[in-house]
């Protein structure tokens, strides 16, 4: 029936339909496209609203100062009002929020998504109705008649495609997620049982203190004799409500093999919603974790792991940088750089068939590719397969490599060894100092002045006194330290700076976020933060979408004799 109304209703005249449907209501919307469920409608509205892309697949037209046309590809509504629609205050440009929450009701001044009770001013103006929200959108004017201001572009919209958009605007950031409440934001950190005891506690510890301190500061503000104190800090931070707001950090701990995990996190999140997972550890990759999050709309931040998703477009889960993969990008970018290597002779990529081979040799080569570099040659090894002489030996009187990337563990020594002393031995070897773990002397000396090593973390330290203790800083002016000093940072020590990061995240977002608990608001403002020092990899930096927080990697050289040094070769981010 449905079918055979949908042929008939293309081709017959607009009468015709609105006769036979008023005849039959419960077939109202046949016609040529079939009508959207309500979530096919919040999809496309998504849709608009995030990357400025019509129901009918072209971009969204609008003009910006007046008359100049541009894409609502490159002018998405989200690229000004954000994902959250919370807004923004940059460059003096005040972006008013546009989420469901707040476009109905009638608005005093509005910054950064709160309301701003004590401006002098007349209300800012009326509340909205699908009516006026349209003609703000297409004519640049609001309830009251005023103009705003051109930096607000005005859209070219049909009904439909309005009726589309005004809709999603609706649900935009119109609820509380899961786990706020009016007192209190609950996290959940996810913890494989597997994971070594002291690596746990390492991680763990910092973000525990992190909420223990904020909860005993509540409860003395909340009390009469911190009442003072209160309203001192109320008057001085505009996030006013967080002072007596209490944080709860779960452990969601992950039993038995990896394919079960995905049904214990549903099964924790049922009972008991959190708003964000922070840090957290297992033993394998982060994957299964990460698509629960992106699924559930969860967000994430930076849980300890060397083998994060590699993605562009996802958006849930925020890592410190990319871990293995991020080393095999450096090497190749470096290798890149050095224009006296030979373009004429091919690279060799020899893969230890494991997570860490297999990460770091993805890194390289979608970066050789993306360069429009020749071809690599990529041999892989098995699991225990020990490197001979004599496959060495084949290997370079086969390829004549200009270069050989060994993707190995620990035990190179006697790979690095053959190369070194072979008469076809290429110009430059690169090995992985995460994958060699504590082992960076191993590489033997007659290999070193061909040996290059991709090193992810800070490469030298000092030790400053800042308001919040003592912090360790990146030491910019050095670039070779002694070899002995140089340890590569084991998981405890890792999980522990961490995990200290991350509370210094969350203390920065939850202040910024200003009551406006909704979690595409706390990636939002997380992707608007400063670049923060981190002990661990010097620097931290983030930017809207930017889901890897580390941006570098150096290349070091370690130098022959009784007291080696290793000798920085790249600067952090190699282009
Ligand atoms: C280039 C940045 C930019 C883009 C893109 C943009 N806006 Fe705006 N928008 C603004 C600014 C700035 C204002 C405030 C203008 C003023 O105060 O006069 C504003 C104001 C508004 C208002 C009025 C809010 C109020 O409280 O009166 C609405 C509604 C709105 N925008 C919706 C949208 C929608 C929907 C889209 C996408 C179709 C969009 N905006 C795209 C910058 C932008």
């Amino acid at each position: 029936m449905r079918k055979l109304l949908k042929f008939i209703a293309v081709p017959v005249t607009l009468a015709f339909v609105v006769l036979f449907s008023a005849a039959l209501p419960m077939v109202q919307s046949a016609s040529a496209e079939p009508p959207r469920s309500a979530q096919e409608q919040v999809k496309a509205g998504e849709q608009i609203y995030r990357n400025g892309i019509l129901p009918s697949g072209q971009p969204m037209q609008a003009f910006v100062k007046g008359d100049v046309p541009v894409s609502g590809t490159a002018f998405s509504c989200a690229s000004c009002h954000l994902r959250s629609g919370i807004g923004s205050v940059e460059g003096g440009v005040v972006t008013p929020p546009t989420n469901g929450e707040l476009l109905f009701k009638p608005v005093q001044v509005y910054y950064k998504g709160t309301e701003q009770k004590f401006f002098p001013f007349p209300p800012r103006r009326a509340a909205y109705d699908e009516k006026s929200l349209a003609e703000a959108i297409r004519d640049g004017k609001n309830p009251d008649g005023v103009v705003l201001n051109d930096v607000m572009p005005r859209y070219q919209l049909g009904n439909e495609d309005m009726n589309i958009l005004v809709s999603y605007l609706k649900t935009l950031s119109s609820q509380l997620p899961p786990g706020v409440t009016d007192s209190s934001i609950q996290f959940a950190t996810v913890i494989a049982e597997d994971v070594p005891v002291d690596v746990r506690d390492a991680m763990l510890e910092p973000l525990q203190r992190y909420v223990d301190n904020k909860n005993s500061q509540a409860e003395f503000y909340k009390s009469p004799r911190g009442n003072r104190s209160r309203l001192m800090v109320e008057k001085m931070f505009t996030s006013k409500e967080l002072s007596t707001r209490k944080l709860g950090l779960s452990q969601w701990v992950l039993k038995g093999s990896p394919e079960t995990w995905r049904s214990q996190l549903e099964e924790y999140y049922r009972k008991e919603p959190v708003f964000a997972l922070l840090g957290g550890v297992v033993n394998s990759e982060w994957q299964i974790i990460h698509r629960f999050s992106e699924e559930n709309k969860i967000p994430c931040l930076m849980p300890q792991t060397d083998l994060p998703v590699i993605s562009d477009t996802d958006w849930y889960t925020l890592y410190s940088s990319k871990g293995y993969y991020q080393e095999g990008e450096a090497a190749a970018r470096y290798l890149n750089s050095r224009q006296d290597i030979s373009p004429a002779r091919p690279i060799v990529q020899i893969v230890r068939e494991s997570r860490e081979g297999k990460e770091l040799s993805a890194g390289f080569t979608d970066t050789w590719r993306d360069l429009e570099r020749r071809e690599i040659v990529t041999v892989n090894l098995k699991g225990n397969e020990t490197i001979t002489n004599s496959f060495i030996e084949r290997l370079l009187a086969e390829k004549k490599p200009a270069a050989v990337i060994l993707w190995d563990g620990p035990d190179i020594k006697g790979a690095l060894t053959f190369i070194a002393a072979d008469k076809q031995k290429p110009e430059l070897v690169f090995v992985s100092s995460r994958y060699l773990g504590k082992q960076i002397l191993a590489v033997p000396e007659q290999a070193r002045d061909i040996t290059y090593v991709t090193y992810p973390y800070s490469f030298a330290q000092k030790v400053i006194n800042s308001a919040m203790g003592k912090i360790a800083v990146e030491d910019e002016s050095k670039f070779i330290i002694n070899a002995k000093d140089f340890s590569v940072r084991d998981r405890v020590q890792n999980a522990r700076l961490n995990s200290n990061s991350i509370s210094q995240l969350v203390t920065m977002a939850l202040m910024e976020m200003r009551g406006n608990y909704f979690r595409d608001y706390f990636l939002d403002v997380i992707g608007m933060a400063p670049d923060q020092t981190s002990p661990l990899f010097g620097r931290l930096s983030f930017g809207p979408g930017q889901r890897y927080a580390s941006k570098g990697c150096y290349i070091v050289q370690i130098t022959k004799g009784a007291e080696p040094e290793i000798v920085r070769k790249s600067p952090w981010v190699i282009n």
